[in-house]
């Protein structure tokens, strides 16, 4: 297969963990026999930087003449405690979200085995947690209107859903439900918000085409204890954008880190793929970031392109490096690995495939 891929690194150690990913998609390439073509392109503080645009024209075209987009992280402490920004990075990510039509973004929460005891979590609780978040992702708060008065002093988000939002990713979320254990969960705060009941009213009729599916409806504040007391309770969760963005965070701690949680935004022809985690701006450039999640992201890539025995050749080769101890600061204090080597380590499992790979400590 010959995939064209933008490579989206943005900010922070977005490029550090982005070059792995690529690293581990060549191995691919060259175990599998497909060809990838990357190009690079900038978006957030890197493009503002360089344009004062945090989603350049040139960028998004990169973007809608590929096949999909590996996306790093995005954000800059430089903007974070200045109110009077007049263009902030994420606002870049919102606008290619909203620009490719990725109206889902699908993150799967899993306890790794071999990573149990790093979770702050107590063992019994966590073991053999599987669930996905389904959530909304050009909609709700994060795309309504926003006021400030003039004087500064009052300021509102507005949160809209129509129907037609609700029901495109209600039936993703079913049918990946119908794929797993069948179990559907609508996390919203139906008891305050006008959304919320329209969310409940029109996933409650969707469901009745998917009879085979267990549906339940959990308000947010409520899901947000259960993720951590009850997590093997859940199978997909749908929710909207902002308690889909929050859940998510929290859904991290049940893996270890939230730097091995990976995500896939769908929706329209082009795919977008990248890890949950932040843009760590402390750790950029300094070999220490975990590169798990983005590798992770893009065997999601070869996942959305039905590439399944590739992706699970990656998910393999992260396993064996989580199972060897190659793994970056983060999982283990006292490890000597940085993230060029973890990237290196899985990379060279997915072209080998045997125990034979080299731990490289050099
Ligand atoms: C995420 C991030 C983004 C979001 C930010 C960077 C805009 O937190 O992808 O979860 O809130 O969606
Ligand atoms: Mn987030």
């Amino acid at each position: 297969m010959k995939l064209n891929i933008a490579l989206l690194p943005g900010d922070g150690i977005g490029p550090d963990v982005v070059e792995q990913a690529v690293k581990s998609l060549q191995a691919v390439g060259e175990a599998f026999g497909h060809s990838f073509h990357f190009e690079e392109a900038p978006v957030g503080a890197a493009a503002i930087d360089e344009t004062g645009d945090p989603l350049p024209e040139a960028t998004l075209a990169v973007c809608k003449r590929s096949d999909a987009v590996l996306f790093g992280a995005i954000g800059d402490p430089k903007y974070d405690n200045d109110p009077k920004a007049k263009v902030r990075p994420e606002q870049g990510l919102l606008k290619l979200r909203k620009s490719l039509g990725l109206f889902t973004n699908i993150r799967p929460i899993k306890a790794f085995p071999t990573l149990i005891e790093k979770s702050p979590l107590k063992k019994d609780i966590i073991s053999g947690t599987d669930f996905t978040i389904y959530r909304e992702l050009t909609g709700g708060i994060y795309f309504g209107e926003k006021k400030l008065s003039e004087d500064g002093s009052t300021a509102s988000d507005l949160c809209e859903y129509s129907e037609s939002e609700i029901e495109r990713i209600a039936h993703l979320a079913f049918k990946a439900a119908r794929s797993r254990r069948k179990k559907l969960t609508l996390v919203d705060k139906a008891n305050v918000l006008e959304t919320s009941r329209l969310w409940r009213r029109v996933v409650g009729s969707i469901g009745e085409s998917y009879p085979d599916v267990e549906l339940d409806f959990l308000f947010v504040d409520n899901a947000a204890m259960q993720i951590i007391l009850n997590p093997g309770q859940f199978d997909v969760i749908l929710t909207e954008n902002m308690f889909g963005d929050i859940i998510s965070d929290e859904g991290s701690v049940i893996g270890g880190s939230i730097g091995l949680l990976a995500s896939a935004s769908v929706g329209s022809d082009i795919g977008m793929f990248e890890p949950i985690h932040g843009s760590y701006p402390q750790a950029k450039g300094k070999d220490i970031a975990n590169p798990v999640a983005s590798i992770l992201s893009a065997a999601m890539l070869l996942e959305h392109f039905n590439l399944q025995e590739e992706a699970d050749a990656v998910k393999l080769a992260v396993e064996k490096s989580l199972e060897r101890g190659v793994v970056t600061p983060d999982l283990d204090k006292e490890s000597t690995y940085g993230t060029v080597k973890v990237g290196d380590f899985i990379a060279d499992y997915i072209l080998h495939n045997d125990d034979s790979t080299q731990i490289n400590r050099e």
